[in-house]
């Protein structure tokens, strides 16, 4: 029997033996739930960027054991967890602050309110300073490479798309970077633009750093008018540009459009991702069994939500980061049933293992799936 026949196996027994159990729900051991890599941080300042867009300033807490925060890069997120109305769940947001400010043990993230978003007008509505708040340490790929990345780079950003940037633009002020930054920051009204006044203190003060905005219903003096388009841009493009991009998928999808008009090779365009949605012809609610270390909970997860956030809504403490398939933190085994995957980064072993990442995938029967928890 080779390896993936006797892992077969095992699973075969784990799922009998699991139908032969009754299912426990209780509520999870915290310790066995515990995440790794918390950080503990309190809420020393919040900022009213616009109506619907707030910045909060997150100190290391050294009463909760987290004297030190770690440094990141920019362009990185950090996985905020909260409990809201007993849901324990988690959000990743872009780090806005410059990698400096971790030595003062300082982050900040900046919160556009989402319609119906849970966690969104949870933090702009009900969070105060002095409050905590448990973090994941910063992760993710996203932002400017040094060492593959070209010195002209071109930085697309729509609504709260601009965060990253915001870092990135303060890292190359500080001299952390040493590289041209333009950043296109497409918005629709004037009163949505974000960080207003760092940006005009930068585009005063910075030889190295552009930002050029454009409002797409409004037409206002100093302001470009309209959606992005290729005149916009190509007066920046240089023989070797870096493209980032930040935004909604409509904005990827327009800019992809003219960024092949320009010839930029593929590798040299990276994007932000941190939308996941699947639209099923047909609603359908499925049956969830999960299988964990020490318990078997029982749930249902309809097929236009992730197995994720259908476990959160149970109750239970699932691993997750960056939520849109690229960590691979929440990585579980499908003991049995399909899934739709939407855009997760999977190895060949991992597939063959059946392996999947339950904060993309969306339920196409009935399932089990094991949990390292
Ligand atoms: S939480 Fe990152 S891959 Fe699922």
């Amino acid at each position: 029997m080779n390896k993936i026949e006797k892992v077969k196996k095992e699973r075969k027994e784990i799922i009998a033996d699991s139908s032969k159990k009754k299912p426990n729900n209780t509520h999870i051991d915290e310790e066995v739930a515990k995440q790794k890599s918390i950080y503990h941080t309190k809420i020393i300042d919040m900022k009213e960027e616009t109506n619907n867009v707030k910045t909060f300033t997150l100190s290391a807490d050294p009463d909760s054991d987290t004297p030190y925060l770690a440094p990141f890069k920019a362009g990185q997120y950090i996985t905020i967890h909260v409990t809201i109305n007993g849901e324990d769940t988690t959000r990743a947001y872009s780090l806005s602050s410059s990698p400096s400010e971790a030595n003062k043990n300082k982050y900040k993230i900046t919160i556009k309110r989402v319609k119906d978003g849970l966690v969104s007008n949870y933090m702009l509505d009900q969070v105060k300073v002095g409050d905590k708040l448990d973090i994941s340490k910063p992760a993710g790929e996203f932002g400017y490479q040094p060492i593959i990345d070209e010195d002209n780079v071109i930085a697309i950003a729509g609504g709260s798309g601009i965060t990253p940037f915001m870092s990135l633009a303060k890292a190359i002020m500080e001299g952390i970077y040493d590289c041209h930054l333009t950043v296109f920051y497409s918005v629709r009204t004037y009163d949505d633009v974000i960080f207003k006044r760092e940006i005009e203190e930068i585009n005063k003060k910075s030889k190295n750093v552009k930002f050029i905005i454009t409002l797409t219903r409004e037409e206002k003096e100093g302001y470009l008018h309209g959606h992005l388009t290729k005149e916009m841009i190509e007066p920046y493009i240089k023989e070797f540009n870096t493209i980032l991009m930040c935004g909604p998928k409509e904005l990827y999808r327009s800019m992809n459009d003219i960024l092949n008009e320009f010839n930029i090779p593929r590798k040299s365009v990276r994007y932000e991702n941190f939308f996941v949605e699947y639209e099923p012809q047909e609603k359908i609610t499925y049956h969830v069994k999960v299988v964990m270390k020490n318990k078997i909970e029982e749930i249902t997860c309809k097929n236009d939500e992730t197995l994720l956030v259908a476990m959160e809504k149970a109750g239970i403490k699932a691993p997750s980061l960056c939520r849109v398939g690229e960590c691979g933190y929440c990585r579980s085994v499908l003991l049995e049933g399909k899934v739709k995957m939407i855009g997760a980064t999977l190895k060949k072993a991992e597939i063959e293992n059946d392996y999947i990442h339950p904060c993309v995938s969306f339920p196409d029967s009935d399932i089990v799936l094991r949990l390292d928890i």
